[in-house]
C-alpha cells in the first residue's frame, strides 16, 4: 500500500508525461498481458515503464528465453526501473518513437503500451502507432490501456482492433490490435 501510495504520488506530480494519477490496476495487468506465452520465446516491447509494475507482470509471466525491452523517456523512473534485475530485461531510456533503433522491422511478437497516446502531441502519437506497428511480426498484437476508447485513432495503424473494459480507477479499456501482413 505505501509503494501504491508513493507510486500514485510520482504519477500525479509527473502528470504532463505520465497522463495518470496511478499505476494500472491488477486487472488491467492480467487482460494487457494476456498474449505474453510462457511456453513459447517471444520479442516483447514495452511502451511506458513507469515504476514498473507492468515490466514484474510481463517478466513474470514471459518464456526463459524471451527478451523484454522496456521504453521509458521520464529521467526520474529509469533507477526505479533499474532495481529489476533481470537478464531478459533491456531498459531503454529513450522515446517510444525510436523504438526502430533498437528492434528490427517486424521483429516484434507483442507490443505492450500504457503510454498516455490521449495527451500525446498528434505528430508523435502517430510516429509511435506507426513505428510500433512496424516493429510488429505479422499478427503481432499492440495491447493499450487508455482512460477512453480510441478504436478509430486504432484502426488508422491496425487492421483489427478490440476493446475489452477493464476494472480500474479511473475506468479502463485496453485495446488489443493487429495486422495481417503480407509474407515476406
Ligand atoms: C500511464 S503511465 C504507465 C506506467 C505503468 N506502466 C503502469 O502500468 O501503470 C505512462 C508512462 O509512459 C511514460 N511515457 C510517456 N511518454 C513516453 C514516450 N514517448 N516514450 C516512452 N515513455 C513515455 C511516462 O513517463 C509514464 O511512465
Amino acid at each position: 500500500m505505501k509503494e501504491y501510495i508513493k507510486t500514485a504520488i510520482k504519477m500525479t506530480t509527473n502528470i504532463g508525461t505520465t497522463g495518470a494519477i496511478s499505476e494500472f490496476s491488477r486487472f488491467v495487468e492480467k487482460e494487457i498481458t494476456q498474449y505474453v506465452h510462457s511456453d513459447k520465446m517471444q520479442i516483447i516491447v514495452e511502451f511506458g515503464g513507469g515504476h514498473g509494475n507492468m515490466t514484474r507482470a510481463i517478466l513474470e509471466r514471459m518464456h526463459a528465453d524471451s527478451l523484454l525491452f522496456t521504453f521509458e523517456i521520464h529521467d526520474e523512473f529509469i533507477p526505479i526501473l533499474a532495481e529489476i534485475k533481470d537478464k531478459r530485461l533491456a531498459i531503454i531510456h529513450a522515446s517510444a518513437t525510436e523504438v526502430l533503433k533498437y528492434v528490427a522491422p517486424n521483429s516484434v511478437d507483442f507490443l505492450i503500451s500504457t503510454l498516455p497516446l490521449n495527451i500525446i502531441p498528434k505528430e508523435i502519437r502517430e510516429d509511435i502507432l506507426q513505428n510500433g506497428a512496424l516493429s510488429l511480426k505479422n499478427k503481432g498484437f499492440f495491447s493499450q490501456a487508455l482512460y477512453i476508447k480510441r478504436k478509430e485513432m486504432m484502426l488508422q495503424h491496425f487492421q483489427t482492433c478490440t476493446i475489452v473494459p477493464t476494472i480500474n480507477f479511473p475506468f479502463a479499456f485496453v485495446h488489443h490490435c493487429y495486422n495481417e501482413k503480407q509474407s515476406l
